[in-house]
């Protein structure tokens, strides 16, 4: 069987995660947080990193600074089976990093300082054109300039790969730009800076997602946290339910999300089973602190699954 291989044109960042109680410090106030991990992430490394812990291939290309962040960060890839071919030392630059605060409810709030996110070009997706080809979805993100994704899509289209779009940190999009994407994904607040209208029902998630739709963009997905996902096509609209689990610590479950909807659509599952299995790939990432780590292997997700649907 072949592997299922996913491309990714993205991000990576050192995740510096604060566990806090109660409240986020006032202006000027000191108080004591709980707890603080470090750890690997970035919207586009956490996706490949999913793709990867399920069994698939990835093409990750991606920058990091010539910091002392920058080899941990390469090995990590290598660590995850990722190859370091595509991944770019930018000198004078600092890797990228991500102060990220978690409450006591698993919610997060993010700052991402790109770094040498922010000097991923064109010309290194050219210099990635042919081992790019071997891959049937690319998967991007929005924490590299936006040329870079514009240029990528574009360069998809032309080896015909289907492009999943996570506009993430959301940002205005020149939509002549992305009408070739396979999927648009966005947030609830995502979707709401992109088309203005706000996501506070399911009514105006559904009036944002048609926004998108008139556009011209094939499929949007739009997630849903704890409420499970909606899918609209110009045919239809669909709802998926979440899995209900205890969740610690939800950063990165948008990734997982993602990253185990490329594999298993690129494995050759139909839309809607994909998605139901992303959804539980996802669940089970929340009930783990941490973002990369919190990712379940193919084996620990399969016994999961398992386990979950027998109600033991
Ligand atoms: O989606 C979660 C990710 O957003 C974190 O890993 C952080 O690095 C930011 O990119």
């Amino acid at each position: 069987m072949v592997t299922p291989t996913v491309a990714i044109v993205g991000s990576n960042m050192m995740d510096l995660i604060t566990y806090y109680r109660d409240r986020m410090p006032k202006t000027g106030e000191t108080i004591f947080g709980e707890d603080f991990e470090i750890g690997f992430g970035g919207k586009g490394a956490n996706q490949g990193v999913a793709v990867s812990r399920l069994g698939g291939k990835v093409i990750m290309v991606t920058a990091v600074g010539d910091d002392l962040f920058g080899p941990l960060v390469k090995n990590n890839f290598l660590e995850n089976g990722i190859s370091s071919k595509f991944i770019k030392t930018v000198p004078g630059k600092t890797s990228g990093v991500a102060p990220i605060f978690v409450d006591e409810k698993g919610r997060n709030s993010i700052f991402i300082i790109p770094g040498a996110n922010y000097s991923l070009f064109p010309e290194d997706v050219i210099q990635a054109e042919e081992e790019l080809q071997k891959a049937s979805f690319l998967l991007l993100q929005l924490e590299i300039p936006l040329e870079t994704v514009y240029y990528a899509i574009d360069m998809a289209q032309k080896l015909n790969l289907k492009v999943i779009l996570n506009p993430a940190p959301a940002q205005e999009l020149e939509w002549n730009k992305i009408q070739s994407v396979f999927l648009l994904a966005p947030n609830e607040s995502e979707l709401e800076s992109l088309t203005g209208i706000p996501a506070d029902s399911f009514t105006h998630i559904q009036e944002g997602a048609s926004f998108l739709l008139e556009k011209g963009i094939k499929n949007v997905l739009v997630t849903l946290g704890e409420k499970g996902s909606a899918l609209f096509t110009p045919q239809e609209s669909k709802e998926f339910a979440a899995y209900s689990v205890n969740s610690i610590d939800t950063t990165g479950a948008g990734d997982a999300f993602l990253g185990a909807l490329s594999f298993f659509l690129a494995e050759g599952k139909d839309m809607d089973e994909a998605i139901d299995l992303s959804s539980a790939y996802a669940a089970l990432s929340t009930t783990r602190r941490g973002t990369q780590k919190s990712f379940a292997s193919r084996e620990e997700f399969e016994n999961w699954l398992k386990s979950y649907s027998s109600g033991t």
